[in-house]
């Protein structure tokens, strides 16, 4: 099912809300919940990652459809709350949480962390015993097994994790300490894998992994939290992938290396951010300027890499974004250059975008932006006022909100 806003006036909505503007469908979300929730195991629990979207309204359909929240910020913790997540709902991940932090979430009722490192782990502990609180952790690592024999580390290295093979020399930097013990582990080996072949094989090495590490170093094993990677196109037309075998085989995997699992020993989990709204999401724009240069055309928008695809953070400096005009012009399309109003000669949507026909004032809309698109952008960059969000459930707006930047003094 694709949602496009064929019954929603592109062009009324500029008229009240302003060029440009994000709109949002919750009926997406809601629907590709579903489709992923046939994908996975029907014992698993999914988080839903917030970093893809911290609207509170896609957070809290979310939550209305039996997620828990995947959070990794104070703000992110502050978006889950107003979704309605309690704190006890949640997992707290990252690589490099501060004390200050980590003790807001604990008072905030957030008792399940990620820990990356023993340094990571300490912390979290540290802060806990200080709570009178006590801390369960999942130890992120960052190595899956293939088969039974020897460790497949997953690519390049990374920041982030564990490295399993230092699991197995030495599991007891991640021994019961006070405020902390571990019930777990979490893997989150890849991101935006739409090949179903591939995606299987991560998570069955990750399975692997967690079996082989409970069996040789004794690895508490309460929650298995296999990550994601489960993909979604971004900024161009296109539809969520589909994992119509990953289920069974899954069950097949988990059957013969952590029996229990269907009896919730271990819990399984899952993470989804871009997957679950990536599809929810348009940002409509408007054409500001067209110049025919020897030997390319620039079309200007109102829109830039302050509102979409300032992804530096996932590598993606360029977003490639490939909108449909809202209006079918009908001519012959020709290869443009996307530029936005910002005074940078990186406010570049793309250089490949096939267009025709455009005047200034003409409206685009660049789908599949649920996820990723205005809070993962350079937003504060040049000043620029945040476009309107606009939620729609079915064919009614349900909000419109814009996000400020402001400056506060500190005393
Ligand atoms: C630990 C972790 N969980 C979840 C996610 C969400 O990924 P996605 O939006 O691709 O599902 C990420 C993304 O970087 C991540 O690092």
């Amino acid at each position: 099912m694709t949602f496009h806003l064929a019954n929603v006036a592109e062009s009324k909505l500029v008229s009240e809300y302003g060029s440009p503007l994000y709109v949002y469908q919750l009926d997406a979300v809601v629907a590709a919940l579903a489709d992923l929730r046939d994908a996975l195991p029907a014992e698993a629990a999914l988080y839903y990652s917030l970093k893809a979207n911290p609207h509170p309204q896609i957070a809290a359909t979310l939550r209305e459809g039996d997620c828990h929240a995947e959070i990794s910020s104070e703000g992110e913790l502050a978006a889950a709350r107003a979704a309605g997540f309690p704190g006890a709902d949640c997992l707290y991940t990252g690589p490099a949480k501060s004390a200050e932090e980590i003790a807001a979430a604990l008072d905030a009722g957030v008792t399940l962390f990620s820990v990356e490192s023993s340094a990571d782990y300490r912390r979290v502990a540290r802060a806990a015993a200080s709570a009178g609180k006590l801390a369960r952790c999942l130890i992120r690592v960052s190595g899956s097994a293939s088969g039974a024999a020897g460790l497949r580390m997953t690519g390049v290295s990374s920041q982030f994790g564990v490295d399993a093979r230092e699991l197995l020399a030495e599991p007891e930097r991640f021994a019961d300490v006070e405020g902390a013990q571990v019930v777990g582990a979490h893997f989150f080996p890849v991101s935006n894998v739409a090949d179903e072949e591939c995606l299987f094989g991560e998570v069955a090495g990750s399975i692997a992994t967690a079996a082989r590490l409970r069996r040789e170093t004794g690895l508490r094993l309460k929650q298995l939290d296999l990550g994601g990677g489960f993909a979604a196109p971004y900024a161009k037309p296109g539809a969520r992938p589909r994992y119509p075998t990953l289920r069974r085989r899954l069950e097949k995997v988990l059957d013969a290396h952590l029996p229990g699992w269907r009896d919730g020993s271990p819990l399984i989990a899952f993470e989804s951010g871009r997957h679950l709204v990536g599809g929810c999401g348009t940002l409509i724009c408007s054409v500001a300027d067209i110049k025919q240069r020897a030997d390319r055309t620039f079309v200007l928008l109102d829109t830039g890499i302050h509102h979409l695809g300032g992804l530096s953070g996932l590598g993606r400096m360029l977003p490639d974004a490939a909108p449909v005009p809202v209006a079918e012009s009908g001519e012959q399309t020709s290869t443009v250059t996307l530029a936005g109003p910002l005074c940078t000669p990186a406010d570049v949507l793309s250089r490949s975008t096939r267009l025709a026909g455009l005047t200034p004032g003409d409206l685009l809309a660049f789908p599949n932006l649920g996820a990723y698109g205005l809070t993962a952008s350079l937003i504060a960059f040049l000043s620029r006022p945040a476009p309107a969000e606009i939620v729609f459930r079915g064919e009614e707006p349900i909000s419109a909100s814009r996000l400020r930047i402001t400056r506060e003094t500190i005393r």
